[in-house]
């Protein structure tokens, strides 16, 4: 008898193998190897005429028996993976055993065979195809290699409970893919936890790799959304202004894109969600008017409380409404009758704008302009003095930047959002990720460059049950079910599978299945992975850190594997609570760190010298607003206001480079 034999075929169903285990010991000793029969996880195979199917054992148990005189029987199931026929392993199998064959521990020359498939699959090519991801676990003697294509054109999930080494494991597969000169990667980090695994040892960041923390990125409130505007402005508190605010934000934001819209040739093509340059402030000056407006009685001349202003033709006193504050007579001494739409009924939205305006976690968004002019990577691409076109082209250098069209080449850009509010992370990942998306989109498919945007924590804004806002979850869900005809991977990372949204994760067409005890969590993921693996799943719980199964097509079967670690390490935020509390903690120091608290900037340590760093230049200049632009240059006065004509004099005139500043800040406040 072949001394790898365990037992005998008793029972076949669709992928599964029922063996009865007839050797005694089940510490099979062979080739100085011990093989321990029938352990979760471990290798069995069928050998058969032409071909050896090859399994795994997902149970094993003694079979009830009715009659105390016979003796209880081992019975272990296994799934079938594959088979070896003419010493290749291909995935899936063509035939079954049948009821009496023999079934044998796989060995190592079974892995030789299944392992060698794969490098031959490999060779022959020009270009590098795989990367070694870590070590086989039940014989280390083998590489796990994962077929990089594969991996990423049809997205990956990578989850596990936390502390279960997702982070490292995501860190180390970006190591491999920055091997790459043109990789393309943009990672959403939540927790600020991977600028480690990208630096040198003095704290330094790598050349290839951008860092956007929020103090250096700068997102333009005009990126947004018509709806993530909405969301963000329009103030739900008092259902009855409902209606009237949105009104107001859809007229106003076509309106105040005109300028832009003109100056770049983009009128017919203008819609509420054109990505270009409006003033958010001239629109809450406006809907400051508005809501304070009063008509003359039985007329339709404003009541400003200035005489002059008041006999201004009807027309003017619209323009003067749209470009500065107005004052309102507030007696009745004509009889005077309130604006009879908005009256009253912008003050949510025009509070909700103050707020957030003063709030400096939203500066990056709502004040990119002096956000901007404090980061490395904007000030050279941002003028006080540029007109509504030129403000546009923000995006622009956005867009290299995410994209790692910079000089030097970047391969990877770091988004890290552990400094934004929690609200703002949202509409953050929406926007960023569709422009992404949409950059591909646009690109024509022979010049389409294929990128991959990771994901850490995603079932925070990509979750199952659709919260008020859930911005991001649509633009990722696009990005999972279109991405790959546009080159846009997903990597997906959370230790809440279970919360997760169920288009994203279905789409995954490849997991790195780490420890996962939450029995919803399982469920789940064996649902999504398909039931066929649900015995593997049965095991996750017992996983080590960084251990995984790693399925898909990416891999030749599914493989238990031991990720090999990142280096450098990403920050974990692992703390040793012993060693910590027995040492003395000398500079422990709560008042600087409630004043950190207070002032919202925090201690980055090694990246503390960060915001000196010098930032990339791009490859292309930023084209010139067209010549035919029928706004003025930039350092030629704007023309003058209603209000101007009427009073004769500029605000700012005369009042020297100091005037000019301001005239031309105000400009991009839009006042
Ligand atoms: N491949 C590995 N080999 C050995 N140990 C590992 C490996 N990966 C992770 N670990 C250990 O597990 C710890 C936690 O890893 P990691 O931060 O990647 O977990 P995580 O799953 O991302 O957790 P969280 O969900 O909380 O972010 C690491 O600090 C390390 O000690
Ligand atoms: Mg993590």
């Amino acid at each position: 008898m072949n001394p790898l034999k365990i037992g005998n075929v008793v029972h076949v169903e669709s992928g599964y193998v029922d063996v009865l285990v007839t050797t005694g010991d089940l510490n099979l000793v062979h080739e100085d190897k011990t093989y321990r029969v029938g352990q979760l996880g471990s290798y069995m195979t069928v050998p058969m005429d032409d071909r050896t199917l090859v399994g795994f054992v997902i149970s094993l148990g003694r079979q009830d028996v009715t009659s105390i005189d016979v003796e209880p029987q081992l019975i272990l199931r296994m799934q079938l993976l594959g088979e070896i026929k003419a010493g290749r392993f291909v995935r899936g199998v063509n035939e079954y055993p049948i009821v009496g064959d023999d079934v044998w521990v796989a060995a190592a020359g079974d892995f030789e065979s299944i392992f060698g498939s794969f490098d031959q699959l490999l060779s022959g090519s020009k270009h590098p195809q795989s990367f070694t991801l870590g070590r086989f676990a039940l014989n280390q003697d083998f590489e796990v290699k994962v077929l990089g294509t594969e991996l990423f054109s049809k997205h990956v999930a990578v989850v596990g409970n936390s502390g279960s080494g997702k982070s490292v494991t995501t860190a180390k597969i970006l190591q491999e893919v920055l091997e790459f000169d043109q990789a393309q990667v943009v990672l959403f980090d939540m927790h600020g936890e991977y600028r480690q695994a990208f630096s040198d040892e003095d704290g330094q960041i790598n050349a290839n790799v951008t860092y956007l923390d929020s103090d250096h990125l700068v997102l333009p409130y005009w990126l947004l959304k018509y709806e993530e505007l909405e969301s963000i402005f329009v103030d739900r508190s008092n259902p009855a202004d409902l209606a009237t605010q949105i009104s107001f934000l859809r007229s106003a934001l076509l309106e105040y894109k005109q300028d832009a819209a003109r100056e770049l040739g983009l009128t017919d093509a203008l819609t509420l969600d054109t990505p270009i340059y409006f003033s958010l402030e001239q629109i809450k000056t406006y809907a400051e008017n508005l809501n304070d407006a009063r008509y003359v009685l039985n007329d339709d001349h404003l009541a400003f409380s200035q005489l002059a202003l008041r006999s201004l033709d009807p027309a003017e006193q619209q323009l003067l409404m749209r470009t500065q504050r107005c004052q309102f007579n507030r007696g009745n001494p004509e009889g005077e009758t309130p604006h009879p739409l908005y009256f009253g009924k912008l003050l949510g939205l025009i509070d909700r704008v103050d707020t957030l305006f003063s709030d400096r976690r939203y500066e990056f968004m709502l004040r990119p302009l002096d956000h901007g002019l404090k980061s490395p990577f904007f000030k050279d691409y941002l003028s006080e003095q540029d007109s509504a076109g030129q403000s546009s082209s923000v995006m622009n250098h956005l867009i290299k930047l995410l994209t790692g069209r910079v000089e030097p080449r970047s391969n990877l850009t770091i988004i890290d959002m552990s400094g934004l509010p929690f609200e703002i992370v949202d509409i953050t990942v929406a926007v960023l990720t569709r422009l992404l998306f949409d950059l591909n989109f646009w690109t024509c498919s022979k010049d389409r460059h294929p990128m991959l945007l990771v994901f850490e924590e995603a079932h925070n804004y990509v979750p199952r049950v659709p919260l008020k806002t859930s911005f991001a979850k649509v633009a990722v869900e696009r990005v999972a079910k279109e991405g790959r005809k546009y080159g846009v991977s997903a990597m997906i990372v959370s230790q809440r599978p279970s919360e997760l949204s169920e288009t994203v994760l279905a789409q995954c067409n490849s997991f790195i299945a780490m420890r996962l005890s939450n029995p919803e969590d399982q469920d789940y993921i064996a649902r999504v992975i398909s039931d066929h693996f649900k015995g593997l799943i049965d095991m996750l719980p017992v996983l080590r850190p960084g251990e995984a199964f790693v399925i898909g097509d990416a891999v030749i079967m599914p493989m238990r594997t031991i990720v090999n670690m990142a280096d450098p390490l990403p920050n974990s935020g692992n703390m040793d609570f012993f060693k910590v509390w027995s040492e003395d903690s000398p500079h422990y120091d709560i008042d600087s760190i409630i004043d950190n608290w207070r002032k919202q900037t925090r201690f980055l340590g090694a990246d503390a010298e960060e915001s000196k760093s010098v930032a990339p230049t791009f490859e292309a200049d930023v084209p010139e607003p067209a010549a035919t632009s029928p706004y003025p240059k930039k350092d030629a006065p704007p023309p003058p206001t209603p209000l101007e004509r009427l009073i004769g004099k500029r605000p700012s005139a005369g009042a020297g480079d100091e005037g000019k500043k301001r005239a031309a800040a105000a400009k991009w406040r839009g006042q």
